[in-house]
């Protein structure tokens, strides 16, 4: 099962998904979250200790590429397990918790 929330800022996004996260682990089920917000705090609202950091994945393990019909797509240079286990970072309840790229730099959209 995948479970996307977006929305408009301040709306609970956050709130919400770290409350869902956890009663579904709880449940006993493994949960993998990703935290995709380019100002993430979602690690925090998991109960995650204050001051804490997780490596944020880098923009290299996706790639945009042209297929025959000449449509973009955007593939992984990586296998999901290697990129869980090199950047994932454990939280309460068993969560494993993935920090999607932030915006390091400012450049054109
Ligand atoms: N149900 C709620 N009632 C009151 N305040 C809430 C509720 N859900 C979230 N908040 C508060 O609203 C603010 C924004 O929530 P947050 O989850 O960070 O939103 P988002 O991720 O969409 O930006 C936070 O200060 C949060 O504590
Ligand atoms: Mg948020």
């Amino acid at each position: 099962m995948k479970i996307a929330i977006s929305g408009k800022g301040g709306s609970g996004k956050t709130t919400i998904s770290a409350t869902l996260i956890r009663l579904i682990a709880r449940r006993g089920l493994s949960v993998l979250a990703i935290d995709g917000d380019p100002n993430p705090n979602l690690i925090q609202a998991l109960g995650v200790g204050p001051g804490v950091e997780a490596e944020s994945v880098p923009r290299s393990v996706v790639e945009r590429r042209e297929d025959e019909t000449g449509a973009t797509r955007h593939v992984l240079t990586r296998s999901i397990a290697d990129i869980v286990s090199q950047y994932g970072m454990k939280a309460p309840d068993g969560v494993t918790v993935l920090v999607g790229t932030k915006v390091d730099h400012a450049g054109a959209g």
